[in-house]
C-alpha cells in the first residue's frame, strides 16, 4: 500500500513550526542556508499561538530590574534541579531577545512612558525575593498568538521553505549513531518522504495531550520524544510536569497567570484568599506548583465550590471593566464561552491542570542533543532540540510562568546559529544507510494489518484517565505501583490498533495512530521516572516522601526506552560567569 519513497536533500530540517521552530529557522535562513520547517498544522496553528500572559525578560520599564534576581527567580522556581549556567545564558540574553522581537515587529503593549509593558508573573521578584516585580512584556493577553504571527512573517521574508501538514515519523540515524534527517509522511497525499539533512531541529513542542486534563492543544502528542525515543536517544526529568492552577473547570483552557499579575486571586467556598496561609509573602503569586498544591488541598479538605466542591473561583471583577477590556480581553472571551461568566460581574471555577512538560530531549546550551554516559556527555551528531521538547534545563522542577517563550526564542537562535555553522564545515550530506526508512514502513504496515478491534481512541482515553489518576498535583506510592502497570499494558494494547479507514489520502486516523506511539513513549517515561524519584521537588510532590532531598536527588532523570531504564546525572550548580547560587528551602 505505501507509494514509492521520495528523497529530498537540505542543509537542515526543523520538525515544528512553533516559536522555537520558526526562532532557529529565520536565524539559519538569514545566514544563507536552505531550510525547511516540516509541521503537521499550518505554523500558525502551532501551539506557541496559545500563549497567553508574556514572556520575561529583566528589562526595568517599569522599576529597576536586574537579570540575576532574574536568574535568582529561575533557580530558585526550578527547586534547584535547573542547571545554573543555562538559566544564567537564558536571563543574561532575555533583554536582547526581546528588543530583537520589538525590531521584528512584534507589537508589544506599551506603557504611557512608550516603553514595553511588563506586569508581574508569579515566582518574578525584586532583588532576590524580596516582594514581586513586574517583569513580564505582554501583548495582551495574546503573547504567543503575537509572537508566532510575527516569526512566520520574518521566515516567509527570508525565504524558509515550509512543508506544511507533514508528518514526521522517525529520525534516520547511521552505524555511528549520527543523525542524518527525517522520514515523514506528507498528510494530504499519504506519500512518504526522506528528508536528507546535514542538520536536524527537534522543535515539536510538548506532550500535554497524555493527561485528561490539559490546556494544551491536541496537536500537542510529543512526536519529537517519541521519535528520539525510537532512535535510542534517551528523555531527561520526565517526572516533571507542571499543572497551571488556572485552567477553566471541566474545559482545561487556560486563564492566564496574568490575571493575577493584573490583581486578581483566588477563593475558596468560604470566600477566603486562602493563598495568604499557604504563601504568606508571594500569595497567588507563588511558583506555580506551590498554589497548584494549595488549590488541591483546599479543594480535598472540602473547601471547594460548585456542585461537586472539586474547584475554586479566580475573582477579577474588582480590578474593573477598563483593565480587563485592555489587559485580558481573551480571558473575557474564553470564560464567557467556557465557564458561561462574564469575570466583570463573576468568578471563574478554575482547577489545576496540566499545562508544561519540564522534561525533555536533553541539549546542552547551543540546543545540540546530548547523551550521558555516567561519566562524561557526547553530542550526538546532527540533531539538535529545543523549545518544550528539549530540556536544557533551565526549568528544572517547574517552570516559572512566562519562562517558556523565553526560552524558546533564546535558545532557538542559540541552536539557529550553531547549526548554521555545523553546516557550513560539513560540506557533502552524509551518506545515507541503505535500511534507513524500513523500521518506519513497518510501523506503517503494522498499522494496516491491524487486528485486536481497538480504536485509537479507546486505548488514548485509557492512557489519559490513568495518567491523570496515576500522576497528578499529588502522587502516591500505591498508585504510581499501578500506573506503570498500566501503562505498559496499554503500551502493548497499542501495538495493534484497527484502523478502519484504510485510504491513504488525508487519513488522520491513521496520523492519530502514529502519535498515540508518541504519547505513550511520554506516559511510560513519565510515569516510571516519577515512581523512581523517592522525594518531592517543584512539580513533582510525593505524598510517601513529602520533602526535598539534596543528598540522594538532586540529580537529573534519564529514562532510557528501549532497556525502560533509568540513570541519573548531576545537576550543574556552576553558573557561567557568575557565583553560584546556593540551595536552599523553598518559601513564597
Ligand atoms: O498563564 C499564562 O499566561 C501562561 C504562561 C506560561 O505558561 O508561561
Amino acid at each position: 500500500m505505501t507509494a514509492a519513497i521520495q528523497y529530498h536533500q537540505v542543509d537542515a530540517v526543523i520538525v515544528g513550526g512553533g516559536g522555537a521552530g520558526l526562532r532557529a529557522a529565520l536565524q539559519l535562513a538569514e545566514s544563507g542556508a536552505e531550510v525547511a520547517v516540516l509541521s503537521k498544522v499550518f505554523p500558525t496553528r502551532s501551539h506557541t499561538v496559545a500563549a497567553q500572559g508574556g514572556i520575561a525578560a529583566a528589562l526595568g520599564n517599569v522599576s529597576e530590574d536586574n537579570w540575576l534576581w532574574h536568574m535568582y527567580d529561575t533557580i530558585k522556581g526550578s527547586d534547584y534541579l535547573g542547571d545554573q549556567d543555562a538559566i544564567e545564558f537564558m536571563c543574561r540574553h532575555a533583554a536582547k531577545a526581546i528588543i530583537e522581537l520589538e525590531h521584528f515587529g512584534m507589537p508589544f503593549d506599551r506603557l504611557e512612558s512608550g516603553r514595553i509593558f511588563q506586569r508581574p508573573f508569579g515566582g518574578m521578584t525584586k532583588n532576590f525575593g524580596e516582594s514581586p516585580i513586574s517583569r513580564t512584556c505582554a501583548v495582551a493577553d495574546r503573547t504567543g498568538h503575537a509572537m508566532l504571527h510575527t516569526l512566520y512573517q520574518r521566515n516567509v521574508k527570508a525565504n524558509t521553505q515550509f512543508l506544511i501538514e507533514w508528518f514526521a515519523l522517525d529520525l534516520i540515524r547511521d552505524v555511528d549513531g549520527d543523525i542524518l534527517g527525517v522520514i515523514a509522511l506528507e498528510i494530504e497525499t499519504g506519500d512518504i518522504h526522506v528528508i536528507q539533512a546535514k542538520a536536524t531541529l527537534l522543535a515539536t513542542g510538548g506532550a500535554g495531550r497524555i493527561f485528561q486534563a490539559s490546556t494544551n492543544a491536541y496537536i500537542n502528542t510529543g512526536d519529537g520524544l517519541g521519535m528520539a525515543a525510537r532512535a535510542g536517544l534517551p528523555l531527561q526529568d520526565m517526572e516533571f510536569w507542571q499543572f497551571h492552577p488556572t485552567g477553566v473547570l471541566n474545559a482545561g483552557v487556560l486563564i492566564t497567570e496574568g490575571v493575577r499579575g493584573e490583581g486578581g486571586y483566588l477563593v475558596n467556598s468560604d470566600g477566603e484568599r486562602f493563598m495568604e496561609r499557604y504563601a504568606p509573602s508571594a500569595k497567588d503569586l507563588a511558583s506555580r506548583d506551590v498554589v497548584s498544591r494549595a488549590m488541591a488541598t483546599e479543594i480535598k479538605e472540602g473547601r471547594g465550590i460548585g456542585k461537586h466542591r472539586d474547584a475554586v473561583y479566580l475573582k477579577l471583577d474588582h480590578l474593573g471593566e477598563e483593565i480587563i477590556n485592555k489587559r485580558l480581553p481573551g480571558i473575557r472571551e474564553i470564560a464567557k464561552t467556557f465557564a458561561s461568566v462574564d469575570p466583570l460581574t463573576a468568578p471563574i471555577p478554575v482547577v489545576p491542570t496540566v499545562h508544561y512538560m519540564m522534561g525533555g530531549i536533553p541539549t546542552n546550551l547551543d540546543g545540540q542533543v546530548v547523551m550521558h554516559d555516567g561519566q562524561t556527555e557526547r553530542v550526538v551528531q546532527g540533531l539538535y532540540a529545543v523549545g518544550e521538547c528539549a530540556c536544557v534545563s533551565v526549568h528544572g522542577a517547574n517552570r516559572l510562568g512566562s519562562n517558556s517563550l523565553l526560552d524558546l526564542v533564546v535558545f532557538g537562535k542559540a541552536a539557529g546559529d550553531k547549526m548554521a555553522c555545523d553546516i557550513a564545515r560539513q560540506q557533502p550530506h552524509k551518506p545515507l544507510p541503505a535500511q534507513a526508512s524500513d523500521a518506519t514502513l513497518a510501523r506503517l504496515q503494522r498499522l494496516e494489518h491491524a487486528s485486536s478491534g481497538e480504536s485509537v481512541s479507546e486505548v488514548g482515553q485509557a492512557m489519559r484517565l490513568s495518567m491523570q489518576k496515576h500522576c497528578g498535583v499529588f502522587r502516591f506510592p500505591e498508585l504510581l505501583d499501578e500506573g506503570v502497570n498500566q501503562i505498559q499494558a496499554i503500551s502493548a494494547r497499542a501495538q495493534d490498533l484497527r484502523i478502519q479507514d484504510k485510504s491513504k489520502v488525508f487519513n488522520t486516523a491513521r496520523v492519530e495512530a502514529l502519535e498515540l506511539d508518541n504519547l505513550i513513549q511520554v506516559a511510560d517515561a513519565t510515569m516510571r521516572a516519577a515512581h523512581a524519584r523517592h522525594e518531592s521537588r517543584g512539580a513533582h510532590a510525593r505524598a510517601d516522601f513529602p520533602e526535598r532531598d539534596d543528598q540522594q536527588w538532586l540529580s537529573h532523570s534519564l529514562y532510557h526506552a528501549q532497556s525502560q531504564r533509568l540513570t541519573y546525572k548531576p545537576v550543574r550548580l556552576q553558573p557561567l560567569t557568575v557565583d553560584s547560587f546556593e540551595l536552599k528551602k523553598r518559601v513564597y
